[in-house]
């Protein structure tokens, strides 16, 4: 799990993935045969197939997870010294209000973000729902003090750190995605034998639209692709049981739909019917908002079958997005069994 706390402690929002970059290089550099990096940043480890000397070219795979996390950009700082923000990422306002960040200027400085104290708000504004533009950043600093050290541009994070609440939940900022860039890793470094060419891809910018992932998936040309991301679990009080999409500590989950990608069925079929000789844990999950970078695999070149594997997560796009130990671990086993049998499916 440290590994795992450093990924989601480190600081990298879309476009600006640089520190969260180096992490992961760090560690694919230990698993792959070789890491490029791409004109967006885009991590690419490559792992070669064991060769049987009998055999066609091994096929291409291509596992996605996104290294960006959502955050904001400086857009003003105001005479006094306050700082306003434009968000990276789709942000719930709700979340933001009372919140600790750290604004990554000429160094990192601390802040929060400041609200009206409730004694002296009116009736009025204690029934608006915040929103951004409203919201501003307080760094306790004068404007001439601010100005050395921020400026316009500058990328902003949400300051939290990760915690194990009992010995199976976990709570973080950024497990959308570092959780899945962690499986990605470890399923890797648990891999045996394996008879495809491993593209291992730590995409950039899929937060503001599968940027990352179109460019990066032009040049692996996949012959299958999968993206490691999290996945809705709204097994909470007020959500309908038909409403939580998947259920925490009940698995892996195999995505069948988002509003991005329609799984490729025969893949589906595939990685079920590896779950089930292998007896790990999994459900299904349908997302009606929101898509990951399978989206953009899918529609590379000429077209590629792609799906991708969730890790159930409580309250996405929140500091305390919650996730269940075994399902990560059943996650890292899904992946790694897929891998060993990959070579001997038909997509
Ligand atoms: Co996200
Ligand atoms: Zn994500």
């Amino acid at each position: 799990m440290n590994l795992l706390k450093k990924l989601c402690e480190t600081p990298g929002i879309s476009g600006y993935e640089e520190r969260i970059q180096k992490v992961i290089k760090e560690e694919l550099e230990k698993i792959t045969d070789e890491v490029k990096i791409d004109k967006l940043g885009n991590l690419i480890g490559i792992k070669k197939a064991k060769k049987l000397s009998s055999k066609p070219a091994p096929k291409k795979v291509m596992i996605a997870a996104h290294m960006d996390e959502i955050g904001f950009m400086i857009s003003f700082v105001d005479k006094d010294g306050f700082l306003r923000f434009a968000p990276v990422g789709g942000f719930d306002p709700r979340t933001l209000i009372a919140q600790r960040v750290v604004v990554h200027g000429a160094k990192d400085i601390g802040g929060v973000i400041g609200s009206k104290p409730i004694h002296i708000l009116s009736e009025e504004e204690r029934k608006k729902p915040p929103k951004i533009k409203d919201l501003f950043i307080d760094v306790g600093l004068k404007k001439d003090e601010v100005s050395k050290i921020v400026k316009t541009g500058d990328f902003v994070t949400l300051d939290r750190d990760f915690k194990e609440l009992n010995d199976k939940i976990i709570t973080a900022k950024a497990f959308d995605d570092r959780v899945g860039v962690y499986v990605m890793i470890e399923t890797l470094k648990r891999i045996k034998d394996c008879y495809v060419d491993i593209y291992a891809v730590a995409t950039v910018q899929e937060e503001v639209g599968l940027r990352g992932a179109i460019v990066s998936s032009f040049s692996v040309e996949p012959d299958v692709g999968i993206a490691l991301d999290v996945t809705i679990a709204s097994d909470i009080p007020g959500t309908k049981e038909e409403e939580m999409v998947t259920t925490l500590g009940e698995g892996t989950a195999i995505n069948l739909m988002d509003s991005h990608t329609i799984s490729n069925k025969k893949l589906v079929n595939f990685l079920r019917k590896i779950a089930e000789e292998n007896k790990i844990k999994y459900q299904t999950d349908i997302l009606l908002a929101g898509g990951t970078d399978a989206g953009a695999i899918q529609r590379s070149k000429s077209g590629v079958p792609a799906c991708t594997l969730s890790i159930p997560t409580r309250y996405v796009h929140s500091v305390v997005e919650m996730c269940h130990k075994e399902d990560i671990e059943n996650s890292i086993k899904l992946m790694s069994k897929f891998l060993e049998n990959a070579h001997k499916g038909e997509f």
